[in-house]
């Protein structure tokens, strides 16, 4: 039987590790797993801040219980609808009949249509207060980050923000909690790669969010993955690390994401990167499209300015996984991004016409003169990638 780990003054972490699953939303890998986070505060009130997954019900209600000891829950505050948190929502309720949901009108529409639960759910608007007794909430909507019901909990008392996805990380928390138990920077990259993968899309509702959050004074971000944020350089950090990407501002550096069936056209990609190199650019991160996680070139495309794709033509068209690429940065509307490109063909070539199309609706800012060979690389087709190399570099080397 786990219990229930107290966090400050009145507040207990009750979530759950889930080392089992291989795919979050059954796309996105797993590698070091991911927490649920689920909190309650136990004031003359108590109050249960969103759930966990369903499967990890069992091991949830029994920390839950030990937490409440002997007391009665009376509030759920739901921040996020998505079943990684509101899974257990339809079980709570069996358990705690009586225990009243809050949440926005979205939120509940959705418990509704989750659910077909309507009683005992209390609506708030924004900026509405609920006070527990020591402790009084403060309700902020925060539409589409992630989901449009989706709001954060600010308990005025503590200066605790409960932020829903926000601020979360992939990663499970393996006996630390809090960032004062553990090495945070083990998460940072985890936490990038949970937003561009997850929440990328929602750049300006990201904003809009963290403008409101900008007035309130926060000792400690809650999330619902990964670690409590305590420290005042950890919430500097992890606040200026969803500022920048939510608007879509890169480091210095250049992927290059290519598709490549014999190696001809991942010959293009290293020719193109060691005049990269040659010129002072430190940060070049390739990667073969067919072999590495989407989610992971996701992650670094977010992470720098720079980036070069590179396809075979393929019955006709780009090459299958780097058009799946590219409507994955097209659906996060990603902006201000250096964009080369370069493709290959053997008797007809398509893929260097569709990069064109894609860095027109993208409105990249197209850097050097497209490279196209045909069949294998020879002088000509170097010295062009080479020239592709030195324009991204010099155009990286600008906004130094
Ligand atoms: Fe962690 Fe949008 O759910």
């Amino acid at each position: 039987m786990l219990k229930p780990i107290k966090i400050k003054e009145d507040l207990y972490y009750i979530g759950v590790n889930d080392r089992t699953r291989h795919l979050f939303e059954n796309l996105w890998p797993l590698p070091k797993g991911v927490s649920y986070n689920s909190y309650l505060l136990v004031d003359e009130k108590t109050v249960l801040f969103d759930t966990v997954d369903i499967c990890y019900s069992d091991i949830y209600f029994q920390k839950l219980e030990i937490a409440l000891d002997g007391r009665s829950l009376d509030y759920l505050v739901i921040n996020h609808m998505e079943p990684d948190h509101s899974g257990s929502l339809g079980l709570l309720r069996s358990k705690y009949p009586n225990v009243q949901i809050v949440g926005n009108k979205r939120t509940a529409d959705m418990v509704k249509g989750y659910f077909n639960i309507t009683e005992g759910v209390r609506i708030i608007e924004d900026g509405e207060e609920l006070t527990l007794g020591k402790h009084k909430l403060v309700f902020y909507l925060t539409p589409m980050v992630h989901w449009p019901e989706t709001m954060m909990t600010y308990d005025v008392t503590d200066k605790t923000i409960f932020s829903g996805d926000a601020f979360g990380t992939f990663g499970t928390l393996d006996g630390g909690i809090t960032d004062t138990q553990l090495h945070p920077e083990r998460y940072y990259d985890e936490m990038i790669r949970y937003y561009s993968n997850i929440v990328g899309k929602f750049g300006s509702p990201v904003q809009k969010a963290l403008e409101k959050l900008s007035t309130l004074e926060i000792a400690t971000i809650c999330s619902t993955h990964g670690p409590v944020w305590t420290q005042e350089d950890q919430i500097k950090k992890v606040v200026s690390i969803y500022n920048k990407l939510s608007r879509y501002e890169g480091d210095e550096g250049v992927v290059i994401a290519y598709g490549s069936m014999y190696g001809n056209t991942e010959q293009m990609a290293e020719a193109i990167a060691y005049e990269l190199a040659e010129q002072g650019i430190k940060e070049i991160i390739l990667h073969n499209v067919s072999k590495r996680s989407h989610s992971y070139i996701i992650r670094d495309i977010f992470k720098y300015k720079g980036l070069i794709v590179g396809s075979p033509t393929y019955n006709n068209k780009l090459y299958p996984e780097v058009e799946y690429l590219l409507s994955k940065v097209e659906g996060r509307e990603m902006k201000n991004r250096y964009f080369g490109y370069f493709g290959s063909f053997t008797w007809a070539g398509a893929a260097v016409k569709r990069l064109a199309q894609f860095a027109e609706d993208t409105k990249f800012e197209v850097i050097g003169a497209p490279v196209e060979m045909k069949q294998a690389m020879f002088n000509e087709t170097y010295e062009a990638c080479v020239a592709l190399g030195k324009a991204m570099a010099e155009r990286l080397k600008q906004d130094r």
